[in-house]
């Protein structure tokens, strides 16, 4: 199949995803789960190569992935790039960035990259650094500009942790030279992991630090509020799972829909005069939480800027 071809139409798309630690894992999962689910017939002919330089983590891509559930999903597990990539369609970049030079360091992957449609997960690294690599003699030299060999495909796309519970918020470069068909694929397919947010590619950076931020704050936060549970008298299991949930249910009424709520909503429906939640508020208040958060987002946007 070409990626030319509607992702509607029950044919065989061959995705290869290059440096499947973590969120290639996450990614993979979320989307192995949606075929199983979807009633789209599309998704139930996707055919993954993984690759994964470590034996070790070669293993645990197999013991993962070749179940009975997935395995007709799963052509090539290797710790070859050039093996995993060489019949795909799409290839996924999912290694670290500082891996890329070493990555590109074998000229036959590259050769095999070149026609292919290549979404990069790599934060911090531009679309044009990739193109660089894939082709430096048609942006160096004008006069190849007219050469007849098909032009490297680039995009970024930053999945989130939620990839692997179809709850991601994937960030997608709106302002690449992509075609249109390979535009709608990509939105496709990281639709399939949850919900897909277009941005420019120069404010990936930050909106990814948004991102980051957000987990790393709910993190504190939860780890935090367990903790005044638990010198409270309530055990941590049930401080955890209260958390949780409310963290959940407060970000779903956040996000809107028929019953959803504005900040200032939100606020004012759950302080009562006299209630607990408003007397909880005001102590956070106290402690400068407000612009702590913030503080940190600050910090993390300039930092991935500077990445
Ligand atoms: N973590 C997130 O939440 C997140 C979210 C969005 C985007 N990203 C981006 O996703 C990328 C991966 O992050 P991660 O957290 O998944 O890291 P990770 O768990 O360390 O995964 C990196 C993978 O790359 C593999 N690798 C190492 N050298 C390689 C090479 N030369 N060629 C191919 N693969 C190689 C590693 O294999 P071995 O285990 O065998 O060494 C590992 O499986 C990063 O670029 C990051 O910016 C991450």
């Amino acid at each position: 199949m070409t990626t030319s071809d509607t992702p509607s139409e029950p044919r065989t798309l061959r995705i290869a995803i290059l440096g499947c630690g973590f969120i290639g894992t996450a990614v993979l999962s979320g989307i192995l789960k949606a075929s199983d689910t979807s009633n789209n017939t599309s998704t139930n002919n996707l055919k993954f190569s993984l690759s994964a330089p470590s034996q070790t983590s070669v293993d645990r891509l197999h013991h993962q992935f070749t179940s009975q559930r997935y395995r007709d999903h799963i052509d090539v597990i290797t710790a070859d790039n050039a093996t995993a990539a060489r019949d795909a369609d799409v290839v996924i970049f999912a290694f670290q960035p500082h891996q890329l030079a070493q990555v590109f360091s074998d000229t036959m992957l590259v050769e095999i990259l070149r026609p292919k449609l290549v979404i990069s997960l790599l934060a911090g690294v531009s679309c044009r650094e990739i193109l660089d690599k894939l082709s430096p003699e048609k942006v160096k030299d004008e006069s190849k500009a007219k050469s007849t060999a098909p032009l490297p495909r680039v995009t970024r796309a930053i999945p989130s942790i939620g990839a692997q519970i179809n709850e991601s918020a994937t960030l997608l470069a709106g302002d690449t030279d992509l075609s249109a068909a390979d535009h709608d694929l990509v939105t496709w397919l990281f639709g399939l992991v949850g919900a897909t947010h277009e941005v420019p590619e120069r404010l990936i950076n930050a909106v990814t630090a948004i991102s980051a931020a957000t987990h790393a704050l709910a993190v504190v936060a939860v780890d935090a509020i367990v903790d005044g549970g638990v010198v409270s008298g309530v055990s941590r299991p049930v401080a955890m799972a209260v958390a949780t949930q409310c963290l959940r249910s407060a970000s779903t009424v956040l996000k809107g829909g028929e019953s959803g709520m504005t900040l200032e909503g939100l606020k004012e429906a759950m302080s009562i005069p006299r209630g607990i939640t408003i007397n909880a508020l005001l102590e956070l208040e106290r402690g400068s939480v407000r612009s702590g958060i913030s503080d940190a987002v600050r910090y993390a946007v300039g930092y991935a800027e500077g990445m």
